[in-house]
């Protein structure tokens, strides 16, 4: 018989529940997801994530990794690069290891960090990550939690389409005898993106991606509305199982 996944969306961290039992996608379109994606685009063998500025300093610079994240949307003090995509997308990671702290995403990440398995996706991997998620919720049967990283404790506009965005990637890839269960959560986002499917029109309306247009980031907002054009799979796992996986994610602790 089989079981039945049931999709939920958290549209913050705090709201996930219990997710020893499920698979994670945890969302932060603007920007530390789209950014770990686009890392591994240019050919970054591993993304360290940090839920502190502190301890990704001290850990980057033991190692000599790259040291990359924000405040307040800006590099942070002393660190290598900020958190900018398009940045990141003109650079060559090969052999170089990455270290990112960031306000919400990775704080996001280590805050389901013991889910079954925890995927980090963006507008750019949409596909890529829905289907890997898919297939291991099925393998496990587990259910799917889709993590918003929201802004602050603060709900966002962009984490919630983009997880409604992967609701329906989700939806798509069951079949008559196995279609996932949606919970109210994942309706909800679902038409939330459904009710403005351009991303971009519907991010500008919200905070975050103005603030990032006021401070000289404009290109990034546009480079993270881009949907299905990066096959990456950023799959978080112990520095023991870095060489499982693809797209290696491991937590600073
Ligand atoms: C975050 O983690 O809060 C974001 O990625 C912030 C940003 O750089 O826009």
């Amino acid at each position: 018989m089989t079981v039945q996944t049931e999709i939920r969306v958290a549209f913050l961290p705090e709201l996930a529940g219990e997710v020893s039992n499920a698979v994670c996608i945890v969302i932060d379109a603007l920007r530390a997801t789209t950014v770990i994606a686009t890392l591994f685009e240019r050919k970054c063998p591993c993304v360290y994530v940090a839920p502190s500025h502190a301890l990704a300093e001290s850990f980057a610079r033991a190692n000599g990794y790259a040291l990359c994240g924000e405040t307040n949307g800006v590099r942070a003090e002393g660190f290598d690069y900020g958190n900018s995509p398009t940045e990141f997308s003109r650079l060559d990671f090969s052999g170089r290891s990455v270290v990112l702290s960031t306000s919400n995403g990775t704080k996001a990440t280590a805050a389901v960090a013991n889910a079954k398995r925890v995927y980090l996706g963006s507008a750019l991997n949409r596909n890529a990550v829905a289907q890997e998620a898919w297939e291991t919720a099925k393998a496990e049967a587990a259910d799917i939690v889709i993590v918003c990283s929201g802004t602050n404790g603060v709900f966002t506009l962009e984490d919630a389409t983009v997880a409604g965005l992967y609701v329906e990637a989700l939806v798509a890839l069951g079949t008559t005898w196995d279609m996932p269960s949606l919970a109210d959560s994942a309706i909800a986002a679902r038409r939330l993106w459904q009710g403005e499917p351009n991303l971009l029109r519907g991010w500008m309306e919200g905070k975050h991606a103005q603030h990032l247009g006021d401070i000289g980031f404009g290109e990034d907002v546009g480079f993270c509305t881009a949907i299905d054009n990066s096959y990456t799979t950023p799959t978080l796992v112990s520095e023991e199982a870095k060489g499982t996986v693809a797209c290696p994610v491991i937590l600073v602790r």
